[in-house]
């Protein structure tokens, strides 16, 4: 039997993740949103263009959760996206009620499923999936790291000339402004970046990256990106779904680990098909060390704004 992926929200990140997981004959997809006929009309039109792309799969859209029961993966991407000059944190309460609404909904007909939150403030929306799901921390996390290195390698990739496959890297902490990507983790093929790269540029690509979805919220103003961020989730669901152990930079719940408690916030993880099988603790200076917990810091400022309906079985706390 195939395995089936839900897709919350049939917006442009939504839609284009439920391509790239049909074109790909990851799953069967279930398409969601409240606006009627968007869903219906982009699932049909998926479907009309499997014959050509040659992938046998079951694309269905509509306003309801009952096609999405039996889901192996829900992918959560409702929300307001960010217009210029918001920042991701801007959009937490109408953000709030959209997903907890859908993960309500969603758990019902799937309560062995894995859910991958994109709905930003990213971070602060898996604490709200997973107090409402009441899902093992395995089974609840978002896509952040994965597009937000994908960005830094790209930069990367451009600066030096040279393909963006052999850029590896890792960018840490939470989706926003302060999060961290790692410049002593990167390497080009195995050539340490700092060997590569004189420090002020690549201070000008740690910047770029840090601000890299509001660059393109800037050229879009009526929305944010889609195309990166959908390669992004596409990229765990695969890693989940083919049982890969794909060692990706997912916001995790943290017990402790990185000094950080209760909060959802990027780390590398293993991701295979029980979802986030492990978290591996990179070791970091003093320095990297700060700049996490500040960006923890910054996750935790939003869900202490939300604990009141939330309630909070464990106090978050960015260090312990
Ligand atoms: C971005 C949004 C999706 O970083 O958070 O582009």
């Amino acid at each position: 039997m195939r395995k089936k992926v839900t897709v919350v929200g049939a917006g442009n990140v939504g839609a284009t993740c439920a391509l790239r997981i049909a074109e790909r004959e990851l799953a069967d997809v279930a398409l969601v949103d409240v606006i009627e006929g968007v869903p219906q009309g982009k699932a049909l039109d998926l479907l009309e263009a499997s014959p050509i792309r040659k992938c046998d799969i079951e694309v269905t859209g509509s306003n309801d959760y009952g096609p999405t029961a039996g889901s192996d993966i829900v992918v959560l991407t409702a929300g307001f996206p960010r217009k210029p000059g918001m920042s991701r944190d801007d959009l937490l309460w109408a953000n709030y009620e959209i997903v907890k609404n859908s993960v309500e909904q969603v758990v019902e007909g799937s309560p062995q499923s894995i859910l991958m939150v994109v709905t930003n403030p990213l971070d602060a929306m898996c604490h709200v999936a997973q107090r409402v799901s009441g899902f093992p921390k395995n089974r609840v996390m978002g896509m952040a790291g994965v597009l937000d290195t994908a960005r830094f390698r790209t930069f990367v990739a451009q600066e030096l000339e040279v393909s963006v496959e052999d850029v590896v890297t890792m960018v840490m902490g939470g989706h926003g402004d302060s999060m961290v990507p790692l410049v002593r983790y990167t390497n080009v093929a195995g050539l340490p970046l700092t060997e590569l790269m004189d420090a002020e540029k690549i201070q000008a690509i740690v910047k770029r990256t840090r601000q890299g979805g509001a660059e393109i919220v800037k050229y879009l103003k009526t929305g944010s990106a889609y195309y990166a961020p959908s390669a992004a989730v596409t990229e765990m669901v695969q890693a989940v779904l083919l049982d890969r152990k794909r060692v990706l930079t997912c916001s995790a719940y943290l017990e402790g680990e990185y000094g950080i408690r209760n909060l959802f916030v990027g780390v590398p993880v293993k991701l295979g098909a029980q979802g986030i099988e492990k978290i591996f603790e990179a070791r970091l200076t003093g320095e990297e060390r700060a700049a996490l917990e500040k960006s923890a810091g910054a996750v935790k400022e939003l869900v202490d704004v939300l604990a009141p309906k939330l309630g909070s079985p464990g106090a978050a706390s960015a260090k312990t």
